[in-house]
């Protein structure tokens, strides 16, 4: 996949997430990630997400939480969702084996990329 734009390096603040191409990427504590974007859930744009107190990140949708640096959910979906009996583990289980794709962040003269 080609190299993707994200921006002015000054611009990812701890706790910031944008949206660049297919990638989530965002900066948790300092440390600076890129995940694929569709919530493995009903496929909510995790870029409009945001970084939870522990790191990771939290679908905008139905609040499952992702781990970032290895795009495996670590909380299944909240709210109606969180009743269902099962529903945790089998997205949990399921990102086991099939978690968020994850990119490699680059600084080049002051600029983000994704590659
Ligand atoms: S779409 Fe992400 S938790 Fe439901």
């Amino acid at each position: 996949m080609a190299e993707i734009e994200v921006g002015p390096a000054g611009d990812l603040a701890p706790g910031d997430v944008v949206g660049a191409g297919p990638w989530a990427v965002g900066n948790s504590g300092g440390e600076l990630f890129a995940v694929s974007r569709k919530c493995r859930h009903l496929r909510a744009d995790l870029a409009g997400g945001k970084i939870g107190e522990d790191g990771c990140l939290e679908c905008p949708w139905h609040h499952a939480r992702f781990d970032v640096r290895t795009g495996r959910m670590t909380a299944g979906p909240r709210g109606g969702f969180a009743k269902v009996p099962g529903l945790d583990w089998f997205f949990r289980t399921l990102t086991k084996f099939r978690p968020l794709r994850r990119g490699t962040v680059v600084e080049r003269d002051g600029t983000l990329f994704v590659d």
